[in-house]
């Protein structure tokens, strides 16, 4: 199969910090298809030769086995293309069609590619246009698929607009929208134990999980994004994606078949059974926060008024907590608490199953239950928490031991990125890991009245509540799950 991957905004943060790299891995990795040629498109005026330096320069910067020694990116560059293109112009795009159509010599093969991808790695305002020209110059054929970044929209008008438009030129088939959470390999692994092992799936219900928490912590604070952060918060840039994508597919029915739309359908239906936000929910079931300075991993750091580039007095949150339920059969009546925010005490992203505790006990207390932690990062595992006798009397309190397994150490040599797998899957026209119009639309529905709430509640002078940076966020967020009788996991 031959492929062209076109990246629009090929000298931007996103391309030489995620993309470039992912590729290189999955060249090094032997992964990417033969016959491929891969078009970086931006405003800048260099030629291949040009890019290519560039792009080895920025590689430079990178860190640890994504660096590529000189050889081997020597080697991979030559599948590197460059074409200057004004996004505004026509005859720009129809020079990006003659490309496409026609390879030159040395290209590695005479003929248009079986599939062209097309990844917007631009500011996504910039979408419609980028499509309507796409079309207007033909290319939008069966064999064409855009990738589209997030943030896909800031509410769901806007998130519908630009769907829309996308949807103007191509097929929702040919519409790919990453989340780079369900490129993650703990993610692919969740289904897998869910729906490839039969040892956990009777266990997966109200009758016997007694809450769920997903928790996306970040140590590091906004850096140099406190521009786009500030129009943006941790609601918009981690809840409304990757929390929810998580969400679904810990809470979703098992799906008829391993294909893209009998996963998306059982996810969407998660998303509709979610319980609304309504004034008063909005408000008593989320905790929204914003970091102050404190000490993070050892270092004093500015709390987020002082961070470059954000406004003096923003209300705009770094941390939110909430509580919702999936009302279904199934789910009815299980909180799932869900957490994100910078500046935390450790970077650690997680999924935890608080199972229920024995009906009748018979050791002495205290009494816990048992939990199933399943780690996306930094590390990629489970750990199934256990009780056990640990001394020699039948009279002490059972103590949790830990069945752990770290997929790192246990698949070593098949280790691949997010970024990686995504791209490999959009390249084979794979849908799974991507999500549909409607699932996104679905997502910013549920948002929408907490956004609202805190609008209100800005223009009455009531902001986030400050945390100290290096903790784990404001007070409330405790109290938010001990209402219940629950904790979050770092405090058991
Ligand atoms: C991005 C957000 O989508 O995800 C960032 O815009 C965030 O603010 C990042 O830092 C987190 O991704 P990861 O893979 O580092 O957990």
């Amino acid at each position: 199969m031959s492929f062209d991957l076109v990246i629009f905004g090929g000298t931007g943060d996103l391309a030489w910090r995620k993309l470039m790299p992912a590729l290189f891995q999955a060249w090094r990795h032997g992964k990417l298809p033969a016959g491929g040629r891969i078009l970086a498109v931006a405003r800048e005026a260099l030629d291949d030769d040009g890019y290519r330096q560039w792009l080895q320069q920025r590689f430079q910067d990178l860190a640890g086995p994504t660096r590529p020694g000189a050889a081997d990116f020597k080697r991979f560059a030559a599948l590197l293309h460059y074409l200057q293109v004004d996004l505004s112009l026509r005859a720009h795009y129809a020079r990006l069609r003659r490309w496409l159509k026609a390879p030159q010599p040395g290209e590695g093969r005479n003929s248009a590619a079986d599939s062209a991808v097309l990844y917007l790695a631009t500011s996504p305002h910039l979408f419609p246009e980028i499509c309507r020209q796409l079309g207007a110059v033909g290319l939008n054929g069966p064999e064409v698929r855009v990738v589209l970044e997030k943030p896909l929209g800031h509410d769901l008008q806007s998130a519908r607009a630009i769907n829309q438009a996308v949807g103007a030129t191509f097929s929702e088939a040919q519409a790919l929208r990453i989340d780079h959470y369900l490129g993650k390999s703990a993610v692919q692994n969740l289904t897998a134990l869910r729906f490839g092992n039969a040892l956990f799936e009777p266990l997966w219900r109200r009758e016997s999980v007694a809450s769920m928490e997903i928790t996306l912590a970040e140590s590091l604070g906004v850096g140099t994004r406190g521009d786009f952060y500030d129009r943006t918060g941790a609601l918009r840039d981690m809840v409304q994606n990757h929390a929810l994508q998580l969400l679904t597919m810990l809470a979703m029915e098992p799906p008829a078949r391993h294909d893209a739309n009998a996963l998306r359908d059982e996810k969407l239906k998660v998303l509709q059974a979610l319980k609304p936000f309504d004034a008063v929910s909005a408000r008593r079931d989320v905790v929204r926060g914003q970091y102050r300075a404190g000490v993070c991993e050892g270092r004093a750091v500015p709390g987020y008024l002082d961070e470059r580039n954000v406004p003096a007095g923003s209300r705009c949150e770094t941390f939110v907590a909430l509580r919702t339920e999936v009302r279904n059969w199934r789910w009815a009546g299980v909180p799932f608490y869900l957490r994100t925010g910078k500046r935390l005490a450790a970077g650690a992203a997680c999924i935890v199953v608080n199972f229920r505790a024995v009906p009748h006990p018979i050791f002495p207390g205290p009494h816990r239950a048992n939990r199933l932690l399943i780690k996306l990062q930094p590390e990629d595992g489970l750990e199934l928490q256990l009780l056990a006798a640990k001394g020699s009397s039948g009279s002490e309190a059972l103590a949790p031991v830990s069945l752990d397994l770290d997929f790192d150490k246990a698949f070593f040599e098949d280790r691949v990125g997010a970024y990686e797998r995504l791209l490999l899957e959009a390249l084979h026209g794979r849908l799974n890991l991507f999500v549909r119009s409607d699932e996104q639309e679905e997502a910013w529905r549920w948002v929408e009245p907490v956004l609202q709430a805190w609008r209100e509640d800005d223009a009455a002078g009531l902001g986030p509540r400050p945390y100290a940076a290096g903790s784990w966020g404001p007070a409330a967020a405790s109290a938010l799950v001990a209402r219940d009788g629950f904790h979050w996991s770092e405090e058991h």
